[in-house]
């Protein structure tokens, strides 16, 4: 692939050329994480589904793979799935190795033109490690002759395997089990949950730590179902929510009525937990960035390539002050990828800074905004942090904000980059309201050619967003004012290196 075009992200994956939508199968085994993707090799539009495959050792610097599975039969497409390591050979495929590797996915069986027709559940396994698999030969493994059944997501629990699967249309998540990966038996629905929009696709579960926000104190371990829905997001086209909630080895009981949302823009969908890293680290997860109303028209087709995915995620959850339960994601071991610090500056009141990053290379940086010391009763009238990228040579920029008063809206706008502003389905204004609490903010970002994801409050709330500018976004500039006297802004931002 040649990863040079200006739209292309440099710490984030995308495809060598060609089309990518969902990440799928992805574990950590022996150092390696692996990364498979819904992938269309042969054209730059969703269809034709392949799982894509690339490794890297820090989740930001990637090796493209041959592609680990094609459509077995005409008109067919190799769907979402998962996979898992199997060290005490439970299936039966590896009875001399202790690095056997099962994926377990979705066969679509399309009809003439392509559309969606028998959807069955089929593994396939890796002798070498997940480079290469063998179909079963008594595939299907789960078969409810249905043409709406799949995104199966593997998890071990105890001594058994449990999965989770969409009946899409029909606003179920099945949970399966099995003691082999070959035979499996149904154990419970959890159904009619959340936001429904018209399908349910893509669920997860995985255990997560919960911990004090402000102390880091720890708490009891909790499972998490997230649950990517499409289309009928709130904003438009795809979202993913999430339930916290407890699995008890066949039901997964949440511990409140609510719906959860990942993500307050509209580019995050699909996102999967790794599977098999080390025992006692938060769960990481990777998101498809984008959004099924509008991949398969954004503007990188000049470069031939559509889609990335979003940096490595870290989550745990949360009892948060005023908002409750929340799932708190923050980048994955960014220092990996870190260049130089290129700006580091704080100051008292009202204060600005101007950050030229034209000289990186990479044009991809990490960034941070702590803010300490407000005081409630000294805020002035429009008590704001505002931050703003910007081209100097075509006037395009994103910008965002935090208003200190009021609903303490967090926002950002895109809607100063040029590229494909006029698509009908791209809204352009996002906010979220936040939990300020009165004495201490925070904001972190990483920002890469095009895609943007933003993290306020050490990540209780996120949002990734795409933008695709004639030219290159090259100056950061920060103001603060209103913040009470005393308040102080410490600002950091960091180079980082290309991956490719
Ligand atoms: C989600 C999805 C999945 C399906 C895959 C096909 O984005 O629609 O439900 O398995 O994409 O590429």
């Amino acid at each position: 692939g040649n990863y040079t075009g200006g739209l292309r992200p440099q710490v984030h994956f995308s495809p060598p050329q060609g089309f990518m939508n969902d990440p799928n199968g992805v574990f950590y085994q022996n150092g390696t994480y692996h990364l498979y993707y819904q992938y269309n090799p042969a054209a730059l539009v969703a269809g034709n589904q392949h799982w894509g495959h690339a490794t890297s050792q820090d989740l930001y610097r990637w090796e493209n793979q041959p592609i680990a599975l094609y459509p077995p039969v005409e008109n067919s497409g190799v769907f979402s799935g998962s996979a898992v390591t199997d060290p005490n050979n439970t299936s039966g495929f590896f009875p001399d190795q202790d690095d056997g590797v099962v994926a377990i996915f979705t066969t679509n069986y399309g009809d003439a033109n392509g559309g969606s027709g028998l959807q069955t559940q089929d593994i396939a396994y890796s002798r070498d490690g997940g480079y290469t698999f063998e179909w079963y030969d008594q595939n299907p493994v789960i078969d409810y002759n249905s043409s709406q059944f799949r995104d199966p997501k593997v998890v071990r629990y105890g001594d058994e395997w449990v999965m989770v699967i969409t009946f899409s249309q029909e606003f179920t998540i099945s949970i399966f089990k099995s003691p082999d990966l070959k035979n499996w038996t149904f154990a419970s629905n959890f159904t009619d949950a959340g936001l429904l929009g018209a399908q349910y696709e893509c669920p997860n579960m995985v255990q997560i730590p919960t911990r004090d926000h402000d102390t880091g104190e720890e708490g009891e371990m909790l499972d998490l179902l997230t649950l990517s829905i499409q289309p009928g997001a709130p904003l438009g086209g795809s979202v993913t929510e999430y339930f916290i909630g407890r699995f008890n080895g066949t039901h997964f009981n949440p511990i409140d009525r609510a719906t959860r949302l990942n993500d307050f823009a509209k580019d995050n969908y699909a996102g999967q937990f790794f599977y098999g890293t080390p025992e006692g680290q938060d769960p990481i997860d990777i998101a498809w960035a984008s959004n099924w109303q509008y991949t398969n028209r954004v503007p990188t087709a000049s470069e031939g390539w559509r889609s990335a995915m979003t940096v490595p995620r870290s989550n745990y959850v949360t009892n948060a002050t005023r908002i409750g339960w929340t799932l708190v994601t923050e980048p994955f071991n960014i220092d990996a990828i870190t260049n130089t610090t290129i700006e580091e500056k704080s100051w008292t009141g009202n204060g600005s800074a101007i950050v030229d990053y034209s000289q990186v290379e990479s044009n991809a940086l990490h960034f941070s905004i702590n803010v300490t010391g407000i005081n409630q009763t000294e805020l002035g009238t429009n008590p704001t942090l505002n931050f703003t990228f910007m081209s100097p040579v075509s006037g395009e920029s994103i910008r965002n904000g935090f208003l200190f008063s009021g609903d303490n809206p967090f926002w950002v706008d895109r809607s100063g980059v040029n590229g494909f502003v006029d698509d009908i389905f791209w809204n352009t204004k996002f906010s979220v309201a936040d939990i300020y609490n009165g004495t201490v903010w925070n904001v972190e970002g990483v920002i890469d050619r095009s895609i943007f994801e933003v993290f306020v409050d050490r990540g209780i709330h996120a949002a990734t967003v795409l933008y695709y500018p004639d030219e290159p976004l090259t100056l950061l500039s920060v103001a603060s004012r209103d913040l009470s006297p005393n308040a102080k802004v410490d600002l950091a931002v960091w180079s980082l290196e290309s991956g490719w």
